[in-house]
This record gives structure tokens, C-alpha cells and sequence, in this order.
């Protein structure tokens, strides 16, 4: 391995995910981008079909053309779509959606193939391995998110840009760096707020 890893447990780990916009563009070492992409493909999925495909993009041309369909998707319609864009949450988006995408040295587009599996099936198979990608990333000290808001990107432009044949359909984007900076805990409903007990409504 490129450096020794002393990763935190699962649950300092898992309890203290953020989605991190704010990442450095110094490259990230090709063992751990596949012990990152290996944690992906260790996920479940229907039938163990493992329907995905991961397209790892690291060139800068491309990352650019990514963050370009990203914000014309974000001007386009999503800017306007977001209710309160006073909350300091809102400038960090905009500016990552603005261009600060395209800093992040690994984007990692998880795509699903319909050879294997049926898109309406796709869900379920393919986001357990993001969110395993995800964890793997913080488990290494690097800082990830997923969005959307890529596959936005008018004209199917993510597809064309990756150069992806029709049955092969990208479903998140994972921008994955070292971070710029350190964000403090996550702000997260009790589980009180979000669960029942039984049946819907009655309080756990
Ligand atoms: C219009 C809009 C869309 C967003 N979409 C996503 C998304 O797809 N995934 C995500 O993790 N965060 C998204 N965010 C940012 C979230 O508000 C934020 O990442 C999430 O609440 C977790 O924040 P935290 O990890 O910093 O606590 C979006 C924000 C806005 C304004």
C-alpha cells in the first residue's frame, strides 16, 4: 500500500460521514483507488448479479467536461429548484456546481448495466456500492460525496463524454479527494424523528 492506514471503526467512521465538496486535486494513489473500487464490488446485489460498472475518471479534460455538464444542469434548472439559497450550506454547493467539481483528482461515475439487470431493479443493486465506495473513501482519510446532478447534464452529455454504449447507464457521480478542509460533526435527525415501531406512526 501507498501509506500505512490506521483507519477509524466502523461506527466513528460510519457516524461521522459528510458529503465534502471542498477536496484538493493532488492524485490519489492507484492502490487505493482500487481498494476503494475492490470495497464497491464487495457489495450485495440481486441475484449477485453485480450490475455495475465503475468509470474512473481521472483526466483532467474529462473531469472538466463533467463539472461543465454539472453546472450547465445547475443553471439550467436545479439552481432554481432549491428552496432556501440563503443557508450556508447552498454557497458551498453552488460554488462546487459552479466549477468546483472539476478539482476533485478521482470522480468515479457508478454506472449500471441493463445487459444484466432491468433499470427499474437497478437502485437496489447499485447504491449499496456507492455508499461502500463512500466509506472506503473516509476509511483512507479521504473526503467523498455522491450527486446527480451530473447524469443532468443536458443533451445526455455525461454518456457522451465517457463514451458509454446505451445499455450502460450512469446512475451517481462520486467525486473522491484528499480534503481541503475539516467539517465538523453531521448534523442528523434523531432516530426517533424518522422511525416507527411496528406500523407507520406509532413512536419507536
Ligand atoms: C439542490 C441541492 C441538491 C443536493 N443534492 C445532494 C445530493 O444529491 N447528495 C448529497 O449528498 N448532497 C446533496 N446536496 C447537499 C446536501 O444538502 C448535503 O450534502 C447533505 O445535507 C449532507 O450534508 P453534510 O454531510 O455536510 O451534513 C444538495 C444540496 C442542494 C442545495
Amino acid at each position: 500500500m501507498s501509506d500505512t492506514i490506521t483507519s477509524p471503526g466502523y461506527f466513528e467512521l460510519v457516524n461521522s460521514q459528510r458529503a465534502q465538496r471542498d477536496l484538493r486535486s493532488d492524485p490519489i494513489p492507484e492502490d487505493w483507488i482500487e481498494k476503494i473500487l475492490e470495497a464497491g464490488t464487495h457489495a450485495p446485489s440481486a441475484m449477485n448479479s453485480q450490475p455495475w460498472h465503475f468509470v474512473v475518471v481521472q483526466d483532467e479534460s474529462v473531469r472538466r467536461a463533467i463539472s461543465e455538464g454539472a453546472r450547465d444542469a445547475w443553471v439550467g434548472f436545479a439552481r432554481d429548484m432549491t428552496k432556501d439559497q440563503t443557508t450556508p450550506g447552498f454557497k458551498a454547493v453552488d460554488q462546487w456546481a459552479m466549477g468546483g467539481l472539476a478539482e476533485a483528482p478521482v470522480i468515479i461515475v457508478l454506472c449500471g448495466d441493463t445487459q444484466v439487470l432491468p433499470l427499474e431493479q437497478m437502485g437496489s443493486s447499485i447504491f449499496p456500492a456507492a455508499q461502500n465506495i463512500l466509506l472506503a473513501a473516509n476509511a483512507l482519510g479521504l473526503a467523498s460525496l455522491m450527486s446527480n446532478l451530473p447524469l443532468f447534464a443536458p443533451d445526455g452529455a455525461l454518456a457522451k463524454t465517457l463514451g458509454l454504449p446505451e445499455h450502460v447507464v450512469p446512475l451517481a457521480t462520486l467525486p473522491i479527494g484528499y480534503p481541503a478542509r475539516k467539517l465538523g460533526k453531521p448534523r442528523r435527525r434523531p432516530i426517533k424523528d424518522v422511525t416507527s415501531r411496528d406500523r407507520f406512526a406509532t413512536p419507536w
